[in-house]
C-alpha cells in the first residue's frame, strides 16, 4: 500500500511564498529523488493549485475542503461542479478547524466526500478520537471507494493545542481500534508532525497529515525523507 506524506496549508501562504515553495521543492528533489512508494499531496489554498499543476513536481496537489452542494446559487462556495475539468487528485474533508469553526458534522463531512467522489477524486477524511465510531458507521455504505483517514487528535495540532505530537507507542494503540472501525483504509497521523519526530511514526501509522511544518519546502521534504528511511 502506498504511504503519504501530505501538506495542509490552511489559510497560509501569499502568490509569492507558493512560487517560493515550489521553488524550493524542485531544487530539493532534482539531485536526491524521493523514494517511489511514499506519495506526496500538496493542498495549498484553492487559488494556488493551478500552480502545482504541469511543472512536473514529484508531487500530487489537493485541495482542502470542498461544497456540500454540488454546484449552482451558493456565493463563495467551490463545488464539484467549478473543479469539473481541474481534477484534483485528493481533496481535504473534515477538519477539527472546520467542525469547529463551521460547525461541520460527520454526516455533512460524509456528504461532502460523495462531491469529491462524483470528480474521482480521494477524500482524506480527518478525524479525531470521539468522532471515530459514528464516522465509521455512516462511512460503511460507501465501503470499497478509495479514501484515506488522517487521525488528528485536536491537543496534538500545533495551532490549537498544547500537548505536542502523540507518542507513536501511544498512537500504536490506538490504530488497533482505528483499523477495525474502518478495514483495509490507509490511516495516517497528524499533530505537530515535524522533521524531528516524523521518523519515529515509521511503520505505525501509513503517512503524515503535516500543517505548520509544510509551509517551508525544507521541513516537508525533511519529513518525508525521515518517514521514509527508518
Ligand atoms: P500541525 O497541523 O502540523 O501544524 O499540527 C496539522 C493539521 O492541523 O492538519
Amino acid at each position: 500500500m502506498n504511504q503519504y506524506i501530505i501538506a495542509n496549508w490552511k489559510a497560509n501562504q501569499n502568490r509569492q511564498q507558493t512560487y517560493e515553495f515550489i521553488r524550493q521543492f524542485l531544487a530539493l528533489t532534482a539531485t536526491s529523488p524521493l523514494p517511489q512508494d511514499l506519495q506526496l499531496v500538496v493542498c495549498p489554498p484553492a487559488v494556488f493549485y493551478l500552480e502545482f499543476v504541469g511543472k512536473s513536481l514529484p508531487l500530487a496537489a489537493g485541495l482542502q475542503d470542498i461544497s456540500v452542494f454540488a454546484g449552482g446559487a451558493y456565493t463563495g462556495e467551490l463545488t464539484a461542479q467549478n473543479l469539473t475539468g481541474i481534477e484534483p487528485a485528493f481533496v481535504i474533508v473534515g477538519h477539527s478547524e472546520r467542525r469547529r469553526e463551521f460547525g461541520e458534522t460527520n454526516e455533512l463531512i460524509v456528504r461532502k466526500c460523495e462531491q469529491v467522489w462524483s470528480l474521482g477524486a480521494t477524500p482524506i477524511v480527518c478525524f479525531d478520537e470521539p468522532e471515530a465510531a459514528s464516522l465509521s458507521q455512516l462511512l460503511q455504505v460507501h465501503a470499497g471507494k478509495s479514501m484515506i483517514l488522517a487521525y488528528e487528535p485536536v491537543s496534538a495540532i500545533s495551532t490549537s493545542g498544547s500537548a505536542g505530537n502523540l507518542d507513536p507507542q501511544a498512537l500504536n494503540q490506538q490504530l488497533v481500534g482505528f483499523r477495525q472501525l474502518f478495514p483495509g483504509m490507509p490511516i495516517i497521523y497528524g499533530g505537530s508532525v515535524k522533521p524531528e519526530n516524523a521518523g519515529s511514526y515509521a511503520g505505525i501509522c501509513d503517512g503524515l497529515l503535516v500543517g505548520s511544518a509544510s509551509l517551508k519546502a525544507e521541513s516537508f521534504v525533511g519529513i518525508a525523507r525521515n518517514f521514509a528511511h527508518q
